[in-house]
């Protein structure tokens, strides 16, 4: 078990897990805080846009699977919520700061899905950026992080390929499918591009967790790899990337693209997207709606334990 400084350190130097019982930096604690319940409220929060569609889907088929997706963004908010609490914070708390709007969660959640083609691009492109930045979480140092994300990436891996086949079908049908496709993809592509962060000059955070190997990749390498592997696929099946910028670079290996518009990201941040106060004003409803069924279970465990006793 892990008592001091320089262990901890060595453990992370030798890639070694840290786990709940073993001391850690304040730091190194509230970091992962921040980040698991960022994330877990992402899950939570990102079920809003798809979960509007699962009656409007176009086919029983294409209706269980949203459903099945939907259902997995929920299982993901509570191993991601179970994993924060072994870091000694309590659930409900961490959910009072996601309702009254403190804490953070993905911008990306923040944008309107407008059409069944916006199903189709969210899967593509949103649960693709989701799995670029969540593979490498699994060799997170803290290992109820690591272990509960090779679960989720598995499950991202299906949702992606879902969305990109919507997409695939949408191109093989007449004009106005395929169009439909193509203005999902340029809502979706930039907002795409903005949930792996601030560039690294702006990220607070990316040194230090590199560090502590709690990320591995920064978030621009990350979003570089987002768009090398992102635009074959759309050439593939003929959809045009809404970036003028974009161009191979021989040089590098790498796509050239264009400049982000920081602007709106951080506007989307400061809870001014188009969607912010619609979904946190569902998310309270919910929680609210739901009081009953946590009262009910909360009064069930105490009966099993009297018994028990
Ligand atoms: N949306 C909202 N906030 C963001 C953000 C985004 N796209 N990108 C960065 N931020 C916030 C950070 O949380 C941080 O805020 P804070 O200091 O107030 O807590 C601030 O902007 C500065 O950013 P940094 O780059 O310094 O922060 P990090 O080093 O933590 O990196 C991150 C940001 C890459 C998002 C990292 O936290 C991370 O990898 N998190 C885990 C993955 C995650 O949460 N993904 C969210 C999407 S999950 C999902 O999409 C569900 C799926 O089903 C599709």
């Amino acid at each position: 078990m892990i008592r001091t400084l320089e262990q901890f350190d060595a453990y992370v130097a030798a890639e070694k897990k840290i786990e709940p019982k073993d001391w850690m930096p304040d730091g190194y604690r509230k970091t992962l805080i921040r980040q698991i319940s960022q994330h877990a409220h992402s899950e939570v929060v990102g079920m809003l846009p798809e979960g509007n569609w699962i009656t409007r889907a176009p086919s029983l088929q294409r209706k269980a699977i949203l459903l099945a997706k939907v259902q997995d963004e929920a299982g993901h908010g509570l191993y991601l919520y179970s994993a924060a609490e072994t870091l000694g914070v309590e659930r409900a708390d961490l959910i009072d700061d996601l309702l009254s709007g403190k804490a953070k969660y993905s911008s990306i959640f923040n944008y309107p899905v407008l059409t069944w083609a916006d199903i189709g691009a969210i899967g593509w492109l949103v649960d693709g950026a989701a799995i670029m930045n969540q593979v490498p979480l699994c060799r997170c140092s803290y290992g109820p992080y690591s272990r509960s994300m090779i679960r989720v990436c598995k499950e991202e891996s299906f949702h992606q390929r879902q969305g990109y086949s919507i997409m695939v079908e949408l191109m093989k049908g007449n004009e106005a499918q395929r169009e439909m496709a193509q203005d999902a993809l340029n809502r979706w592509w930039w907002p795409s591009l903005m949930m792996f962060g601030p560039s690294d000059k702006d990220s607070e955070h990316s040194s230090q967790n590199m560090t502590w190997k709690i990320k591995r990749f920064t978030n621009d390498e990350l979003r570089q790899r987002m768009v090398d592997m992102t635009v074959p696929q759309a050439e593939c099946i003929g959809l045009k990337m809404p970036d003028k910028d974009l161009k191979w670079n021989e040089e590098t290996g790498h796509h050239d693209f264009g400049e982000i518009n920081w602007d709106e990201f951080y506007n989307v941040l400061a809870g001014n997207g188009p969607c912010n106060k619609e979904r946190l004003a569902v998310r309270n409803k919910a929680h609210h709606d739901g009081a009953w069924v946590r009262e009910a279970a909360v009064a069930y465990a105490k009966k099993n334990q009297k018994i028990r006793a």
